[in-house]
Formats: structure tokens, sequence, C-alpha cells
């Protein structure tokens, strides 16, 4: 054999000096080991005793990985990352050197890919070598970008008085059938941003071709989406989040302006709470480990804006059943979000789309961004229509009398253009400027 051929060995596949543990038993949710000693949050290969891929390289398969998540004396529990039907008491286990990585760079543009950046849309690999770690800690908290400019939605209710900066992170609570996948929609084709990464999180796999389709448009130009849906396993579901938010970061560090948008932040804690009573953590409230309560900075603290770099800017969808906003993962992620938007069923009932209820929500960056006048403008609107509001039923009734009170009489006055200036077509984009000229019109 010549010496090339035995040096080409050497180089490719073959790992010489790979150290195996072995399976000793399994449950629904958990692999435990023996025979090596990795720490928490080390991932680790399965291979099948037949040695059929023993120490080869090649691409990681969710169906081989999992993540080592408790470490005892002389044993150690893995989440599997797919399932763990097929795998056999004293199977193989190694300890994949490089950690959890995902393929980085402008090939992922256009493409819907999995967790681990396998492509799942059917058009081929990725043409890429890049890779960037999924788990990072998040930006350095005097490293941070003060957000100081206003990051365009197209969305004349958000743009004119919910105004967002770059790098500000937005919760989206609303509960099911109210209009998510719509308003996501709406802010993907009307943003003014370089990159759009949009992690679809525990949806169920019909809604996802449905969102690309019907709320995309079928539009991918510079939008990549990562896709971990109800029948894949937790982990999965719970690393999609931060494998879209390592891709998000990847086309921050090159100064990009990046749009990041997940849904729904419930199903990612959901997927983490399955995680977490698998391991015998408590349940505290609803059920939920506190680990959920720690997992959520962890992934919203990556987005904002980083000096010297581009910027985050992120929008979680949150769902609350029946407007309970007691929920615990509502209330936690409302403690680490800068703003919230609330759709609320009620506003559907009236035919306003996107049902923006817009005295419920807050942007607590908005007024560092915007302009006096266009403060001004914002307060009024508020005014007059919670003004509104509150004599609701005294308006209907036509108990109320013409005259007796000033703002009220200006508030009615106003109301069909204030309702007007709610509403917005799915395919409608409007440019903030214009936006912010017309909120002052109608309340000038
Ligand atoms: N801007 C809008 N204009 C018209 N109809 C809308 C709009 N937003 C939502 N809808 C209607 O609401 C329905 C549910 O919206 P969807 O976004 O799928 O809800 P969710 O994602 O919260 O479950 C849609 O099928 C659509 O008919
Ligand atoms: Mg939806």
């Amino acid at each position: 054999m010549p010496l090339s051929h035995i040096r080409q060995k050497l180089n490719s596949n073959l790992n010489l000096s790979p150290s195996f543990g072995n399976i000793i038993k399994i449950t629904p949710n958990i692999i435990m080991a023996n025979g090596i000693s990795p720490s928490v949050g080390d991932i680790v290969e399965f291979s099948s005793r037949d040695c059929k891929n023993l120490g080869v390289k090649r691409e990681l398969q969710s169906a081989d990985l999992g993540m080592v998540s408790a470490v005892e004396k002389d044993c150690f529990l893995v989440n599997p990352f797919s399932f763990v039907e097929g795998r056999k008491s004293g199977d193989f286990v190694r300890i994949v050197k490089a950690g959890l990585q995902i393929p980085v760079g402008e090939a992922l543009k256009g493409r819907i890919i999995n967790p681990l950046g396998t492509p799942i849309d059917g058009k081929g690999a990725l043409n890429t070598t890049q890779k960037a770690p999924l788990l990072r800690s998040p930006i350095a908290a005097m490293k941070r970008g003060v957000i100081d400019e206003v990051f365009e939605l197209g969305i004349k209710s958000i743009d004119g008085l919910l105004t967002c900066g770059k790098g500000q992170k937005i919760g989206i609570f609303a509960g099911s059938g109210v209009g998510k996948s719509s308003l996501m929609g709406m802010i993907v084709n009307g943003v003014k941003a370089q990159i759009k990464v949009i992690a679809l999180i525990g949806e169920r796999g019909r809604e996802v071709p449905e969102f690309v389709y019907k709320n995309l448009n079928n539009d991918l130009t510079n939008t990549i989406i990562v896709v971990a849906t109800s029948d894949d396993s937790p982990l999965m579901r719970k690393y999609g989040a931060f494998s879209a938010m390592a891709i998000a970061e990847f086309f921050k560090q090159q100064g990009k302006d990046v749009l990041f948008m997940m849904d729904s932040i419930t199903r990612f804690a959901m997927a983490q709470r399955e995680i977490g009573l698998a391991l015998g953590e408590p349940p505290t409230s609803k059920g939920y480990p506190p680990s959920t309560l720690t997992i959520l900075p962890q992934l919203m603290e990556r987005a904002g804006k980083e000096e010297d770099a581009g910027s985050i800017t992120a929008f979680f969808t949150i769902l609350v059943e029946g407007d309970d906003l007691n929920d615990p993962i509502a209330d936690q992620s409302r403690s680490i979000l800068d703003g919230h938007i609330m759709l609320s069923r009620e506003l559907t009932d009236f035919g306003i789309y996107p049902p923006i209820n817009v005295l419920n929500s807050a942007s607590r960056v908005m007024h560092d961004i915007i302009t006096p006048a266009h403060t001004q403008a914002v307060r009024k609107f508020r005014r007059l229509y919670s003004l509104l509001k509150e004599n609701e039923v005294l308006i209907r009734i036509g108990a109320y009398q013409k005259g007796s009170d000033p703002e009220l009489d200006e508030a009615l006055e106003k109301k069909p253009l204030m309702e007007e200036f709610l509403k917005q077509d799915l395919l409608e984009k409007w440019d903030f400027y214009k936006t912010r000229e017309q909120l002052q019109v109608i309340m000038s």
C-alpha cells in the first residue's frame, strides 16, 4: 500500500483512541450509562454493539445523540435527542468532543432546518463549513449597546403606538387562534432587517408548511427557519430555540440587524418541564420545575444590541390561556422582556386585525427613541382611546349627552379614524414615517 493511502486513512475517518462507556439502564426519557466520566452538558453519541458506526467521523444524527444531564459517583444520566426505542443495554456511549455545534453561514438563507442544522426542506445539503456553538453566554452587561434606534416593522399600530428599538426583546402574548402566526408573518414581510431568523418550536407539523405558504407568502428571502415540532423529543424542542439564536448571533457578529422570532416560549418551557421532571426535579407552580424559569433568561438575554457588532431584535410569542396573566411562564417572561404586545380575542370579534390591545401593551424603550411630537401623539391616542373604553356602555345605550365632556366628544369624533389606524391588512406594508405622520394628523 502506498504511503499516501495510509496517510489519507490516518487523516480522515478514523478516530484511533476513542474511549467508550456502556448503557446500563433505559427509561422512556432517560438513559443511564457508565464507563466514562463526562461532565454535565457534554454531548454523547450512542452506537449499537455491532460497532457499525464506531469511531467513524460523520455528520451527527439526532437519533444517536444525547446530552448528559446528571452525573453520579459511578454512572451518569443522558437525555436523548431522539427517542430511546431501539437502544439496548450494553450499547456504546462516547463523548462528542466538539459539543453541540450548528452550521452557519450565508448558505443558510432561505432554508428550513432542524435544531441540529439538518435541512428539512428537501433542497439538499447546506453548502457551508462554518460552525457555531449552540450554547453561549449572553452579551456581557457592559458590552450591551444602548437601544437608541427605531426598528421599523411596517405595522402601523406597533410602529406608531408601541415603537420597537433595535435590540429590544418583546413578548407577544395571546391565546390560541387569536392571530399570532398572522402577526408574525406581517412582521417578517414588513420589517426592515437584513436577516430574519424564525424558530418554530413545538408547533404541530402541519402548521410549519402552512406558516411558510400562508403567512410568509412562500418568500424566504434572507429568512432562516429552525423547526422542532411537537413530535420531536423535548431536547430537540429545547435546543431548537438555542440553535436559532446561535444563527442569529452569527449574523449579528457580522454587524447585521437581525430579526429573531420565536413561536412559542410556552412550548419551549414545556419541553424543559418534561426534561426537568424526568430528572427528578420538584414541580412547582403549574408543574414547572425551577430549571424552567432559569432557562428563559438564558435564551432571551442572548438577544440585544452589542457594541461593535449588530443587533438582535427578538419577538417571543407566549400563550396565555383565558387571558391568565398569572401563568408562571408569562409572568417570568414579562420580567425579562422590555416590551409586551397583547393580542385580544375581543378585538377579533369587532374585526380589528391585527388584534393588538394597545392599552394593555407597552414598549419600555419607546420614549427614548421617538420624537417629542410623536410621544405627544401617542399619549393623546392612549388617553382618548381609554376614555372611549371607560364610557363604552354609556355611549352604546345612548346615555351620554354630547357636550358634557369636551375630551370625550373629541374621542368620539376621532373614533373611526383611530380604529382605522389600528387595522391593517395582511399584505399591507406601512412606512414608518408615513405611519408617524398619519398618527400625528389624526391626533392634531
Ligand atoms: N391581520 C389579519 N387580517 C385578517 N385576518 C386575520 C388577521 N390576523 C389573523 N386573522 C385571522 O385569524 C385566524 C387565526 O390566526 P392565526 O395567526 O393562525 O392564529 P394563531 O397563530 O394565534 O393560532 C386566521 O386564520 C385569520 O383568518
Ligand atoms: Mg399559529
